[in-house]
């Protein structure tokens, strides 16, 4: 028998016991399930009005679950990755196919059980909270599972994509849409790729993030002994020393929805409509709370007050400082984080806005040696050592590492090698030195077109870079 038929006898299974019993909720499907049966704010078209003529004439479905959960096909397939669903489980005595419906059912749900648990351990049960309860209650049964550890272990609905584009949708009207997407960007956890086993982080950033994992655990207590000021931080460092990785980092590792604000976009055509928008991307997070609202370039808010600017960009800057004064991770479950590579250029308004500042220093030897070790792992290098190698990437950031490991693995294979060698490495070193010098000779005489125009120089320089370029580029009219 294959795994695609156990796959699918577990659907099959879970639908039916989730559609019976009416205790579980949306966190007892696993996030696979779940999805698929998710009407988050769609919209209704077909037409009648709710007949419950609700005041806000809101033609949208409520968002949720509802039960009985059916099986078809192709609810099976979305919902498995079981290419052929009914195929995998027609040869099972205990499945059966309405062939007019196309509906897919277990005759006999005690012999499906049965086959089941023959073939399931403890921990692919606890992946699996509706199971994980059924089964835990059965007599039949020995698993060494509780409903409690499965329930906890699987992912909070709050962290799902359908759940999040069902809220947007709701709060959105379709005009709405385009502006917000160029202003924020929501990421699902799921999306988000990066952990913070990728990141090697110092001590003092680690103390700091463990901080605010043990507050946000534990807010319900600050609440009560009414400490609010909590709950804003900082990220402070030169470009490319992991402060959105880390970032993102925290979304995925708590499970949080990660909202980022591009405040650069704010400058963008419709500025009318930004100070608006700003208080909407804070109404998103608190909607999509508990989340992570991530504020990027925020040395941009400070930019902007001291010179002399549009009074539509101006409104729409006092209008975010504002909105940070009135979200709180104790009274909104969002927790703010903002970033900059200019901490000189923020005004006392803007530092006072957060409660702890984390430092990103561009890493010391050691660390070098543990990002290269960490950016590796996968790889086969011969005769590798990082050890050496950060004794000589003195003043390298993690993101110019990986640019210096990008480079070896490239020029290796223009050999055909996908064995990398510790030489390799060291050229790629030399290479990126020569790059920077180059970079740094032009910063010098501030000639900034003349390298974004420079056909030879352009596709040398990393993505990253020109981005930066970019960006004082485009800033410099603010002066
Ligand atoms: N300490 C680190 N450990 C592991 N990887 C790192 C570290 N610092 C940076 N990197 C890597 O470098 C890349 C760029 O990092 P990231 O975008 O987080 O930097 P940043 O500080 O946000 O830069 P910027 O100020 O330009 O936005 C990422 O791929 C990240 O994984
Ligand atoms: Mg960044």
């Amino acid at each position: 028998m294959t795994d695609a038929a156990l796959d699918v006898v577990e659907f099959l299974l879970t639908t039916s016991v989730y559609s019976d019993d009416r205790t579980l909720d949306e966190n007892d499907l696993p996030p696979a399930f779940r999805r698929v049966y998710w009407t988050g704010g769609v919209d209704d078209d077909s037409g009648s009005d709710d007949e419950s003529g609700g005041s806000g004439g809101s033609t949208r479905k409520p968002a949720g679950i509802s039960r009985p959960l059916s099986v078809t096909t192709s609810t099976a397939r979305d919902a498995t990755g079981v290419d052929r669903p009914w195929e995998a489980v027609s040869d099972l005595m205990f499945t059966e196919r309405d062939e007019f419906s196309g509906t897919i059912t277990l005759a006999q749900q005690d012999m499906a059980e049965e086959w089941f648990a023959e073939r399931v351990d403890d921990d692919r049960l606890l992946e699996n909270p509706t199971l994980a309860k059924h089964f835990a209650n059965h007599d039949d049964y020995a698993f060494d599972v509780t409903h409690e550890e499965a329930r906890e272990r699987n992912r909070p609905i709050q962290a799902d994509r359908v759940w999040i584009d069902g809220l947007l949708n709701e709060y959105f009207d379709e005009e709405d849409d385009e502006e917000m997407l160029d202003l924020v960007d929501v990421r699902a956890p799921e999306e988000v790729d990066m952990s913070l086993d990728d990141l090697v982080l110092t001590e003092d950033q680690q103390n700091e993030l463990n901080k605010i994992s043990k507050a946000i655990e534990h807010r319900d207590y600050l609440a009560d002994i009414g400490l609010r000021e909590i709950g804003k931080l900082l990220f402070v460092g030169p470009p490319g020393t992991g402060k959105t990785s880390t970032a993102q980092a925290l979304a995925q590792d708590m499970d949080l929805p990660f909202v980022e604000v591009k405040l650069s976009m704010i400058t963008s055509q419709y500025l009318g409509e930004t100070a608006k928008n700003v208080d909407k991307t804070f109404e998103v997070a608190k909607r999509l709370s508990p989340c992570i609202l991530f504020i990027d370039e925020f040395d941009f808010v400070a930019k902007t007050r001291r010179s002399d600017e549009h009074a539509a960009l101006k409104r729409a800057v006092n209008t975010l400082l504002k909105s940070i004064d009135n979200i709180s991770l104790i009274d909104d479950d969002v927790l703010l984080i903002g970033a900059t590579n200019h901490p000189d250029q923020l005004d006392d308004a803007a530092w006072r806005r957060f409660d702890e500042i984390i430092n990103f220093p561009k890493p010391d030897h050691g660390m070098r040696a543990d990002i290269l070790g960490l950016i590796t792992r996968t790889m086969e290098i011969d005769e590798f050592d990082p050890q050496l190698i950060a004794d000589v990437t003195e003043g390298l950031t993690g993101s110019d590492l990986r640019m210096v490991l990008r480079e070896a693995v490239l020029e290796a294979l223009t050999e055909d090698r996908t064995t990398l060698t510790q030489e390799d490495l060291l050229n790629a070193v030399e290479e990126f030195e020569e790059r920077d010098t180059l970079k740094n000779m032009d910063m010098m005489e501030g000639d900034h077109d003349a390298l974004v125009a420079g056909g030879d120089l352009d596709k040398a320089s990393d993505g990253g870079h020109s981005h930066d370029h970019d960006h004082d580029h485009d800033h410099e009219h603010d002066h």
